[in-house]
């Protein structure tokens, strides 16, 4: 290794010759193993379709009643997967989770998923050693046959859809089901896994028309389902979205303040640890810490994913890729024999730390010793006062080990990870 010495002291002379760094001193047989060995990665499947537009998502989805040509997607798709593959030589690569998400994926048929899953079974070498296959679900698209269909495909965890168990707010929010036919689903669902499952069931904060009461109604109606899996997000009033024309440039319906729907998640928070929720993110918790996104978790800690579909996107090696939003542009390039990715970014040493920050805190905790062997220097060198601040206030602890959030931290959100990322970013400047 080369001495760093201050240039005062250095009197100019010829040197060795130095042919690399760090010297070969420093090279051993375990980092050799390490590198020969393929690194795993996820595979994300993006379904655009649904069968409903409601009032407060932002996804860019297609209403089956538009008629969309979800054969030929799916035979798009198919074929994208064949390419990209082999494109990216990425068959050979141990399959840590596979995440099918949308838009609503429960509305294929069930050819449909016997062909998407055959496709990545022939492309992927190690397809079958994943650990977690998840599929997104809404509750009117679920039905026995298809759920037995997805146990008997190996499907491990299903995503559900509900966001309120109370009628009058799931109308308000342009859904096409009830009360009824959410626990319907789930019941399907749950007898169709038959313990090879997982469900999770996704809930939203600050609805239109949540009041104290109905919010408390909905906690407790998803508790009771015993669902190994509650999801809270914190609804976001986008600008493409009918919730805010309604409830912010036009302000014809009422949206619950930030404050309230701070309360609604301490309420929830505080509801789910006396019923043993125990939460992995901020905003998951899971029935005794049973369950877990294998596929989340890890692309957050950085592992590579490869996102086959329209508007898709991955994450592999050094950089970020991205397929083309456009639906029908989508499947004429795929039928013209050409990946359809649109976009990509290449990530900076500066990206690499900030984004490691950023997503980890999503998971409650950082590996502090992990961030020094990955990055040779402590995190603290890098933010050392806001984390003395951030803990001063009772958003974090820190220890020796890792910092982790404190109650009031899940509370805030990513509040804790913008902080730390915005430090880092201005300490590089
Ligand atoms: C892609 S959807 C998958 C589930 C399925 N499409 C359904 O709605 O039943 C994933 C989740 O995104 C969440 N979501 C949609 N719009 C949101 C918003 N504006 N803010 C926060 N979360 C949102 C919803 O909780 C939804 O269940
Ligand atoms: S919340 Fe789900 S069903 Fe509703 S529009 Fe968004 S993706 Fe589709």
């Amino acid at each position: 290794m080369v001495a760093i010495v201050e240039r005062s002291q250095l009197e100019p002379k010829r040197l060795p010759l130095i042919t690399n760094y760090p010297s070969f001193r420093k090279w051993n047989k375990a980092a050799l193993d390490e590198k020969l060995q393929d690194d795993p990665m996820c595979i994300y499947v993006h379904i655009p379709f649904c069968t409903q537009r409601c009032s407060f998502c932002y996804y860019k989805t297609v209403d089956l009643k538009e008629r969309p040509e979800v054969d030929g997607y799916v035979d798009s798709l198919c074929k994208e997967i064949e390419m990209g593959v082999d494109r990216f030589d990425i068959g050979n690569r141990p399959i840590h989770a596979v995440y099918f998400g949308g838009g609503t994926p429960s509305l294929l048929k069930e050819h449909h998923f016997v062909k998407i899953i055959e496709t990545l079974r022939n492309k992927f070498k190690h397809f079958e050693s994943r650990n977690q296959l998840s599929v997104e679900a809404e509750p009117l698209t679920v039905s026995k046959s298809k759920m037995e269909t997805l146990a008997k495909l190996g499907v491990t965890r299903l995503s559900m859809g509900v966001q309120s168990f109370n009628d009058k707010i799931i109308k308000l929010s342009g859904r096409g089901h009830d009360e009824k036919q959410a626990y319907r689903a789930i019941d399907i669902a749950q007898k169709a896994g038959n313990g090879q499952w997982t469900i999770n069931i996704d809930l939203l904060s600050g609805l239109a028309g949540e009041t104290p009461e109905t919010w408390a109604e909905s906690l407790e109606c998803a508790l009771n389902t015993g669902v190994e899996s509650i999801t809270v997000y914190k609804m976001e009033a986008f600008a493409n979205t009918e919730v805010y024309k309604l409830g912010v440039r036009e302000e014809t319906i009422e949206l619950p303040d930030d404050e309230q729907e701070i309360e609604f998640m301490r309420y929830a928070m505080e509801r789910f640890e006396r019923a043993n929720y125990i939460p992995w993110s901020f905003f998951t918790y899971t029935k005794n810490g049973s369950d877990e996104s294998k596929y989340i978790s890890s692309i957050w800690r950085g592992m590579d994913f490869y996102g086959f579909g329209v508007s898709a996107f991955g994450s592999l090696g050094d950089g970020l890729l991205q397929n083309t939003s456009d639906l029908e542009k989508y499947n004429e390039i795929v039928n013209q024999g050409e990946l359809p990715l649109a976009r990509g970014y290449r990530f900076n040493g500066l990206d690499l730390i900030v984004r490691e920050v950023l997503m980890g805190m999503k998971l409650l905790t950082l590996d502090l010793k992990g961030f020094k062997k990955r990055h040779g220097f402590k995190l603290q060198t890098l933010c050392g006062s806001t984390l003395k601040e951030l803990a001063d206030e009772g958003f974090i602890t820190i220890s020796e080990q890792e910092v982790a959030l404190t109650s009031k931290g899940i509370l805030f959100g990513d509040f804790v990870g913008q902080t730390l990322a915005n430090a880092i970013e201005k300490a590089y400047r």
